[in-house]
């Protein structure tokens, strides 16, 4: 079903969570717009992977309300959320590939979840995508144990994109990778980007995929959000962490090499 450009892909609004005594989201309002590559960042423990996994429905939340593709997930039936959950796709911080299947068998798992296919189509279907991140199909029968980590990197995010999403959560998608096969799947994330027309929620902590990758940036600090806007506007911001994240030593060093490369 097509949605209005204008109504946001993901509309969150006051949403706490909490384990225990401990609120770790307190009244978290968020939008992502179609098209948009949104960095959602903060310290350790700040609530990062807890927000993706309220909003794709893994966590409860107390209280607020979460639209996805303008529908409230509160008040749909399970049929509907089932379908609205076939229109996003997840790449998890821990990899979360299946050991015991293949690379293909990986990808094909939300297929056979979701779709009914006839074998040799999902076999086609898995092998298009991994040839989508960059794999070839010498690598379809590997299992996840015999994978580097920016393939096993690549492998989930074909699974993340098995059943052609309009919407990709990522947690983490670089962590881990060395700068260049870093850098490599962030390029790769903006290509997708731009030719599957993706709407893309990005938890990140690396300096260079924010600013090289996302359009805009959230960050997340004591439960809430502290501030949001492009990374022009991080630079600039004096609230405490992010002045420290961006304009920290690390932060300074990552901006002025990146304004070297780009003139
Ligand atoms: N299922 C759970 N039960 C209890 N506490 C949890 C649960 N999941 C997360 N937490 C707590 O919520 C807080 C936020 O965790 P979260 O995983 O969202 O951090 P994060 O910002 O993603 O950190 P990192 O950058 O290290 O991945 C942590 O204190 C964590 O211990
Ligand atoms: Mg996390």
């Amino acid at each position: 079903m097509a949605i209005a450009a204008d109504i946001p892909r993901i509309r969150v609004r006051d949403c706490v969570v909490g384990f225990g005594d401990r609120v770790v989201l307190d009244h978290v309002s968020i939008d992502v717009m179609a098209g948009e590559i949104l960095g959602l960042v903060g310290g350790s423990g700040s609530g990062k992977s807890v927000l993706m996994r309220t909003i794709i429905g893994l966590i409860p939340k107390r209280s607020g309300t979460i639209e996805i593709m303008g529908q409230n997930q509160d008040t749909l039936s399970d049929e509907d959320r089932q379908i609205t959950q076939r229109r996003f796709g997840v790449l998890f911080q821990h990899g979360a590939l299946f050991s015991s299947l293949t690379v293909l068998q990986n990808v094909q798992f939300p297929m056979r979840e979701f779709l009914r296919l006839p074998e040799h189509l999902l076999a086609e279907i898995a092998a298009t995508k991994l040839a989508m991140v960059g794999l070839s199909r010498k690598d379809a029968d590997k299992f996840p144990s015999e994978l580097s980590g920016g393939m096993t990197k690549r492998v989930a995010l074909a699974r993340a994109l098995a059943l052609d999403p309009e919407l990709v959560f990522l947690d983490e998608p670089t962590s881990g990778l060395d700068p260049i096969s870093a850098g490599e799947f962030d390029a790769l994330i903006r290509t997708l980007q731009q030719t599957l027309g993706l709407t893309v929620f990005m938890v990140t902590h690396d300096l260079n995929s924010l600013h090289m990758v996302c359009d805009r940036i959230a960050v997340l600090a004591q439960g809430k959000i502290a501030a949001d806007g492009p990374i022009s506007e991080m630079m600039l911001s004096e609230h405490p962490w992010v002045k420290s994240y961006f304009r920290g030593p690390r932060g300074q060093l990552i901006s002025q090499r990146l304004q070297h490369a780009s003139v």
